[in-house]
């Protein structure tokens, strides 16, 4: 057997391999149409404007966010403004909408 198909070799590679596709996998692609749905429908546009750059609070428009820090702001605003949106209000798949709705705009 060689050192590079012993077990002590494949199954950390096996597991590194499979958490950088978790990690690759982590962002569902967005449907921008659906995102602008929910962004209006969640009353987003209420306070970051319609365009996401003509409301009160700051421009997410083209927003220069991951999407984890983009979902990390929905779900725990860390915010006495901005509201928080759970998984039962704004589900992952409607936050990769809304992501690629915001990504699509300037
Ligand atoms: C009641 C007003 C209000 C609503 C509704 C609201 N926001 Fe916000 N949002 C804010 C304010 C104020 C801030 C800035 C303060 C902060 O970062 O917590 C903010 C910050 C953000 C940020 C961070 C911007 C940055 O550059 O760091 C994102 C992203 C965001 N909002 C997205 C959304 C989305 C998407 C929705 C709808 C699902 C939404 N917001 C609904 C008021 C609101």
């Amino acid at each position: 057997m060689t050192p590079f198909s012993s077990p002590r070799f494949l199954l950390p590679a096996v597991l590194f391999g499979s958490l950088l596709f978790l990690v690759a996998c982590s962002a569902p692609p967005g449907n921008p149409e659906n995102g602008k749905t929910w962004y209006m429908m969640h009353n987003c546009s209420a306070c970051h404007g319609p365009h996401g750059n003509d409301g009160k609070a700051p421009h997410i428009a083209g927003l220069d966010l991951s999407f984890d820090s983009f979902l990390r702001k929905l779900r725990s605003a860390d915010s006495a403004i901005m509201p928080e949106f759970p998984e039962s209000k704004v589900s992952k798949q409607d936050a990769a909408d809304i992501y690629a709705y915001l990504k699509s705009i300037k």
